[in-house]
This record gives structure tokens, sequence and C-alpha cells, in this order.
């Protein structure tokens, strides 16, 4: 068998033929006996390996039809003779646990493990039931992944990257993509940034996780509504979070307090109001961290997904040294991938980058590599120019038929959400209603700073009636989106303050 094998693959590389002959690689714990003689040992190994492969047969570690190594390279790794690890394939052939196939080796037999123990794999953690309606938010609708585009990145990227990129990596992420991000930035979203300042990390989340463990202070402000994973992160690394109101403008920055080292916003597209940083209240806050020697994080999670003409550039470009620039691909390709990045001003590098160690720690440098190859090729603005007009779509369709039943959905036409505002008592019975017919969507309430009353976080000018609900219209399959939205408007009118609206 193994002449037929080497005849008909040749290949340039002597390690691909050796790999090949040595199979799987396969643990097997035999377990010595010390006090037994010499040759008393060999039969002990023997027996041991015999009772090993019965064992990893019965409890599933090697399932139905799988391959077992050839006895010669099992032998090496087992210290055995070739003769004796094939007589114990044979007993186990004879007892049935194994099959011999002309041609293809020595496989775990279909059916004997398990029946014998009776024992199937049982699943870890069973799948959530699929709601009827996916408005579940933060995510992309995952067929638009652009898989074709990604598969030929990871050709080019792995292909073409010299051999020290599969090394443990620099704890800023690899200059490669640094590099690429620094363009695109600064094309796509007026960053001004050097590959120099940029450090990768895994998620934005991760991003908060490592400044709070490096720049942030004892209080930083954040906008009344917003992930309370983010705050908790916060949180959990000491610093103390307090809330500002939002309105039509966005984070009411005039008010900050003195006290707050920083401010974290979403000024391009307010999570979850949708509204955005008015151009008077970016300076103001520009100022307000000069000023007092304070750090703004300017979260960008979606700022390449506005579908109207006036494209928000980012804050960071008019304060390089007083902004944080974060972002990632969650929203643009993936949550799936995840690659992020901090935009950071030059003199807090260092403190960031060894906060973070001595090496990557997290983000896959694999990853950065396509991602790399991706925004040079021009495959990533495409992917984000095919992905505005798809989701433009969905957003007119949503707010078009949800003003049919007389809502107002607030805020910019961007992101991937939308909020709809309902008085605070109606939310919970819309809420549990939404459960009862098969919904999945989010209470605005959720992203509530807790320390913010139920009306106080934003004004009624950015759609605040001090409850409603955030669905997130990427989500639902194409095949389901218009039916979807109908459900939601009929959920919706159901529960609208004024009935009267319904009608007209
Ligand atoms: C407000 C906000 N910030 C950041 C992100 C990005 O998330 P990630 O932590 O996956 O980068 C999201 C995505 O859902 C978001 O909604």
């Amino acid at each position: 068998m193994d002449k037929r094998v080497n005849s008909s693959r040749s290949t340039s590389d002597p390690w691909d033929e050796v790999a090949r002959h040595l199979g799987i690689d396969l643990y097997l714990d035999l377990q010595p006996d010390p006090t037994a003689s010499p040759r008393g040992r060999g039969a002990r190994r023997r027996h041991s390996l015999a009772e090993a492969l019965r064992a990893a047969i019965d409890d599933g570690r090697l399932p139905a039809g799988t391959r077992l190594p050839p006895y010669r390279s099992l032998a090496a790794d087992v210290g055995l003779a070739r003769g004796t690890v094939a007589s114990v394939y044979q007993e186990l052939i004879a007892e049935g646990w194994l099959v011999a196939r002309q041609g293809s080796g020595t496989h775990v037999a279909d059916t004997v493990g398990r029946a014998r123990t009776g024992t199937e794999p049982t699943a870890v953690t069973a799948e959530p039931p699929t709601p009827c309606h996916n408005f579940t938010l933060g995510q992309p609708n995952s067929s638009l992944f652009p898989r074709a585009d990604w598969i030929a990145s990871t050709r080019r990227a792995i292909t073409d990257a010299p051999d020290d990129a599969f090394a443990p990596g620099h704890p800023q992420g690899t200059a490669r993509l640094r590099r690429s991000l620094a363009g695109y930035l600064a094309r796509a979203r007026g960053v001004r940034a050097e590959p120099d300042q940029i450090v990768l990390t895994t998620s934005v989340m991760n991003a908060l996780e490592l400044l709070s463990r490096s720049v942030f202070g004892e209080d930083i402000a954040v906008e009344s509504h917003g992930l309370p994973f983010h705050r908790h992160v916060i949180e959990r690394g000491g610093t103390s979070t307090v809330p500002a109101p939002i309105d039509a403008d966005g984070a009411v920055v005039d008010d900050l307090p003195d006290t707050a080292t920083g401010v974290l916003l979403t000024p391009s597209h307010q999570f979850p109001t949708g509204v955005s940083l008015s151009p008077r209240r970016r300076a103001a806050v520009i100022e307000w961290a000069r000023s007092g020697g304070r750090l703004i994080i300017e979260d960008d999670y979606d700022g390449e997904l506005r579908y109207d003409r006036e494209p928000v550039g980012a804050l960071q470009a008019l304060g390089p040294d007083v902004v944080i620039h974060a972002g990632s691909v969650s929203k643009s390709l993936s949550p799936a991938v995840r690659v992020a990045w901090l935009v950071l001003p030059p003199r807090l590098v260092d403190t960031v980058v060894w906060a973070k160690g001595i090496r990557e720690p997290d983000a896959s440098i694999v990853d950065q590599l396509v991602l790399a190859d991706l925004i040079d090729s021009g495959a990533y603005d495409r992917h984000i120019r095919r992905s505005r007009q798809y989701y433009r779509r969905r957003r007119d369709r949503i707010t078009g038929r949800l003003a049919r039943t007389g809502v107002r959905v607030p805020g910019i036409a961007a992101g991937l959400h939308a909020v709809i505002p309902l008085p605070a008592d109606t939310e919970p019975r819309l809420v549990a209603e939404a459960a009862r017919r098969g919904f999945a969507l989010a209470p605005l309430s959720f992203f509530r700073h807790p320390a913010s009353g139920v009306t106080d976080g934003m004004t009624a000018d950015c759609g605040g009636l001090g409850g409603g609900v955030v669905v997130g219209f990427g989500t639902p399959a194409a095949s389901a989106f218009a039916a979807d939205v109908e459900a939601l408007a009929d959920l919706v009118a159901d529960y609208l303050p004024n009935r009267r609206l319904r009608a007209e």
C-alpha cells in the first residue's frame, strides 16, 4: 500500500511525504509498570496498548471511521515493535473494534464502541431556539460575508507572508495590517494615524479593557444609554462611569463632570439612539478634553455604514492629541473575525503597549494578514459599498413601514439598528408580548446607565419617551425580512400610545 501511495503522489517537499506516512496523531495513555521484568514490561506494554485503544474507542475519543496510524508510526510512538502493534490491531479486528479496509488502512468500526456503551457524544451546550422574527442586535447579515474575497485574500496573504510572520507577533499587532489600516482609516474616516499609533485588539470591548488597565483614571463619563458590557469592562478595571444625557445633538457634553478624566462617546452614530454628535458639540468636547488634560474615547463601531449624503468624519481628526479612536470589523464584516484597532495619541502608545505585554496576546495574526490583503486589494471597500446599499434598503423599509403606524425612528440614516420609542410603562408589556410572538429584540432600558433615571437620560427630541425597543435590522434572513417587518409593525401598532395613529 505504501508503495502505491509513494509512486502516485510525488511531492517536492520530502516532509509532506513523511507526514503522509505518519498518519493521524494519536495520544494513548500507556501506564508503565516499573515493577515488571524487561520481558514482562514488553508484554504489559502490548496489553496496555490494546486496552488504551479499546478505551479510546469506547469513550468516543476515536469515533467510528477514524483511520488509525500505520503500524510503523504507532510502533515508533509507543516504543513497541512493528509486529507487536500489528498483532494488537489484528486482535482488535477480531474483537470487532477495528476493521481493515483494503488499500486504506485500519479504521474504527462503525458501531462497536457506541453499541457497547450505549453512549453518544452529547452537545456541551444546547443551541438556543431560533426566534421567528430575528431582530438580534449587533450583527451584520451573515449572508453578506464576502466569502470568495476572504478566501482569495487568505491565499494571497499566506502565500506572500515572510516566514517570520508566523512567529509570535508584535504586541501592537502586525505592521502589515497597521499600515493598511492607517491608509484606510485616513481615506474612509478622515482619521489621522501613523501605523505606529495603532494597536490591534480583538474587539472594541477588548480595547476598552486594555485602556481601563492602562490609561483610564478614577471616573469617566459615558452616554446615558450604551452597551452595558462596555461599562462593566471599564468598571471592572477600577474606573467609575458617570452618565451624560443625550438629546437630538448627541451626548450633552457641555455639562460633563469636572472630575471625569475622559469620556466614552459614539459620536458618529450614538448607540443605541442613532443621533449624531453635532459639530458644535464636537468642538466643545475637544476643548473640554484639551483644557483639562482629559481623553475622549471615540467608539466608531459603524462609522462606515452611513446611508445619506453627508458622511460624518471621525472625531479623532479634530483632536488627534486627545482622542483615542476605536473600531472593529464586527459590524462591517462579521463579529466572528475578531480584529479591532485603537488609534492612540502618540504619547499613550508606550503605556498601552506595556499593558498589552511583550507579544500579541489576543488577535490572530493570520486573520490580521488576511484583513490587510482584503483592504489593500480593494475588496473591503467593495464590500462596504455593497453593504451600504443593502442596509439602506432595509432601513428605509423598516422606517417607512413604522411611519405608517405613526412611529418615527429617531436618528440618522446609518448602521444596523433602529430604536422604536415607547412610553416607559409600555416597554415591558410590549417586550413580554414580543417574546410570546417569537421576536428577538432588545428593550431600550437594557442600555440605560443605572445612575440615569428612566426619563432623564434622553430628551424627547431624540425619541426619548422613557422606554422603547431596539431592533437589529441587519439580522433577518432575506427571505424573511419583509414578513418580519410586517409582524413588527403589527406588534408595535398594538401598543401605540395613541391608537388613533394606526388609522392614518
Ligand atoms: C456600540 C458598539 N460598540 C462597539 C461594537 C463593536 O463590537 P466588538 O466589541 O465586537 O468590536 C458594537 C457592536 O455590536 C457596538 O454596538
